[in-house]
Parts: C-alpha cells; sequence; structure tokens
C-alpha cells in the first residue's frame, strides 16, 4: 500500500539513515515530527513555571543559584525544540498559537502544583528522571534535528535529576523527621503524575505503531515506564523512603518489578485541560506571552528602521 517514494523513505530509515530538513519525507512524518517535538517544546516552557516558583524561595544561596540554572536550561531546550520544529517548516509563532489556544498540548505533569521544598527535590529525581528515560532512547531518532537537539538536552537533564535527588539526600539523610516526612509527602504525590509523563498504556497509545515504524519514537511507552519504575524503586530505598505503590514487587521472572498503573482516568482528565494548574499555567504563558510584545515590537521596529538606512 506504500507508493514507492514512501517505501524509499521507510528503506532509509530501516537502514539507520538520518532524515534532514529539506529531504522528501510523507506528510504524516512531518505532521507527527511537529506534533511531538512542539509538544515537546512547549512541556519545557511549561514546566518552568513548578520550579521558577521555588527561585526566590530557595532555603540556601547555593540551592538558589542551582535552582537558577536549572530553569534557565529548560528555556533554552524549549529554544532549541521549537528551532528543530521549524525546520519543519512551521514557524514558531503559529506553535505559540497553538499552545495558548489549547489546541497543542504539553507535558501531564507540569499541571500539578509545587507545594514546598521538598517536591523541587522530587520534581528534579522524578520527573527530570522519567524525562531523561524517554529521551535518551530519542538521541538515536530518525529526524536529524531533533536527534541532535537530544543529544544537548540529555546532557543538562542528567544534572537536574542529580539536583533534584541532592536536595532529597540532604532532607531524607541528614534532615530532621520532619524533612524526611516532607519528602515523603512529595514522592507520594508526584509518583502517579511520574509515571503517566511516559503516556498511556500501549493499548490506549495511538500513535506509537506509526512512530516506531518512522524511528520517532523508538520505545513504547509501557516498556520506558518499567525501565523508569526498576531505575527508581532503588532511588526511593537508599533514601529510606516507601513508593506508594501496595502492589509493588520484584518479578523475578521478568527481571523487573511489578507495580500499579497510575488512574488513567485522571490522566485524561489532565490532558484535556482539567488538571489542578492547567488554567493557572495557561494563564502565566498568555500573559508573559502579552507581556513580552512590546519587546517583540521594538526588536521588529529596530530591524526595519536599520534595513531602511542600509537601503537609503
Ligand atoms: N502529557 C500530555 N499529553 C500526553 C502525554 C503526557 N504525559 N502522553 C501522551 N500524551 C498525548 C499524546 O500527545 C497524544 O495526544 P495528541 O494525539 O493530541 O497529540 C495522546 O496523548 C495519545 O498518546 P500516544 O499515542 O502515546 O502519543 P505519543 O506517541 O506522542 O507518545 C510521548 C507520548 C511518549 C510523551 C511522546 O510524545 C514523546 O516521547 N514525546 C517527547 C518527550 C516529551 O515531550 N517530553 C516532555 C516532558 S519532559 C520535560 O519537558 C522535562
Amino acid at each position: 500500500e506504500m507508493t514507492p517514494e514512501e517505501q524509499a523513505f521507510q528503506d532509509r530509515i530501516d537502514r539507520g539513515e538520518k532524515i534532514e530538513p529539506k529531504e522528501w519525507m510523507p506528510e504524516g512524518y512531518r505532521k507527527t515530527l511537529i506534533r511531538q517535538i512542539g509538544q515537546h517544546a512547549h512541556s519545557e516552557i511549561v514546566g518552568q513555571l513548578p520550579e521558577g516558583n521555588w527561585i526566590t524561595r530557595a532555603p540556601t544561596l547555593e540551592r538558589k543559584q542551582i535552582l537558577l540554572a536549572k530553569v534557565q536550561d529548560e528555556a533554552g531546550h524549549g529554544l532549541y525544540l521549537y528551532s528543530a520544529a521549524e525546520t519543519l517548516g512551521v514557524s514558531r509563532d503559529e506553535l505559540i498559537e497553538l499552545l495558548h489556544s489549547g489546541k497543542m498540548k504539553y507535558s501531564s505533569i507540569f499541571n500539578y502544583p509545587t507545594l514546598n521544598w521538598a517536591d523541587i527535590g522530587a520534581v528534579g529525581w522524578l520527573v527530570d528522571g522519567a524525562a531523561i528515560m524517554n529521551q535518551v532512547p530519542l538521541q538515536r531518532t530518525s529526524y536529524g534535528p531533533y536527534s541532535r537537539a537530544m543529544i544537548r538536552i540529555c546532557k543538562e537533564e542528567s544534572f537536574h535529576q542529580r539536583q533534584g535527588y541532592d536536595i532529597l539526600m540532604k532532607m531524607c539523610l541528614q534532615g530532621t523527621p520532619e524533612q524526611k516526612a516532607m519528602a515523603q509527602d512529595a514522592l507520594n504525590r508526584f509518583w502517579y503524575p511520574s509515571l503517566m509523563m511516559f503516556g498511556p498504556s500501549d493499548k490506549d497509545s495511538v500513535h506509537s505503531a506509526q512512530s516506531m515504524q518512522w524511528k520517532i519514537k523508538i520505545n513504547t511507552n509501557d516498556e520506558l515506564r518499567q525501565k523508569f519504575v526498576d531505575q527508581t524503586v532503588p532511588q526511593a530505598e537508599y533514601l529510606g523512603l516507601t513508593i506508594p505503590d501496595p502492589n509493588l514487587k520484584w518479578n523475578e521472572e521478568k527481571g523487573g518489578y511489578d507495580f500499579s498503573e497510575p488512574d488513567w482516568t485522571e490522566f485524561f482528565e489532565v490532558i484535556a485541560g482539567n488538571g489542578p494548574c492547567n488554567a493557572e499555567r495557561m494563564e502565566a504563558r498568555v500573559m508573559a506571552w502579552e507581556d513580552g510584545a512590546w519587546f517583540r515590537e521594538g526588536l521588529l521596529a529596530h530591524a526595519q528602521k536599520e534595513e531602511a538606512l542600509r537601503a537609503s
């Protein structure tokens, strides 16, 4: 059912070749990439909000510097990814308009609040941990600009994950009982939302089969979720924290943990716009965009003036 052109394209993918911006690609491939890279970029940008919330309240100057650097990295990742998306023929303004009008998604996780400092530890440990688990294989994704962006981004993400874990090591291993209890409470609230980051279970994942054939995705959602659980359980044990799942149990036969699925009804509610912070997040982004209008207009006016000077 593939046309000869589509077959030749699939053969290139199967040989492990990278696809570059100006090369022929099926419309579906282009659309899927714009959707995924665009959502990924939006996630980086919206993802600054829950942590940015704590920059002014970090407990020490050192923690403040580290958090500030991390949140700035996220901005960089967003810009990098918007640029990768632009190579597919969509403009950044269009993508932002799609986000603000609710037509494009961003990761469900950023619709949960960060209530206290332990949450900043949990976000770094679990949310950035899940992000890396998903992004490391994406370094081998078939689209050249996306793959190269992932290589750079993954290096920074591993620092992010470690800064979160470091916050929790301090609270759990050297802190007071109250601080350890705060860390446990943060884990209790962020565990299932972190598992949701990998997307719906494979049977409900509408895009996986085609995206994997095109090597846009390298693993299924459930494969990565399993790897994340297996990696994270010993880290929780080291901190002396308990994963809030009574069904969590090592399964010798599969060489991994059995665990409870997240509440998928909650997941679909959150991605439909009805999570605890969806409205607040969008409001903050739209306000930032509108507040920045004078600056964008200023840049444009200046460029036009220079252009006119050069022409005269
Ligand atoms: N949050 C919001 N939406 C999600 C999520 C999630 N955690 N998981 C899946 N969805 C959406 C999909 O975008 C899709 O909706 P759409 O058709 O309207 O776009 C729908 O749910 C069905 O899911 P899938 O068919 O499984 O979608 P897909 O194949 O795109 O897989 C995944 C989802 C795994 C998130 C994939 O898009 C991906 O790997 N993206 C790149 C990584 C990324 O975006 N990370 C952002 C968070 S990490 C960070 O920013 C720090």
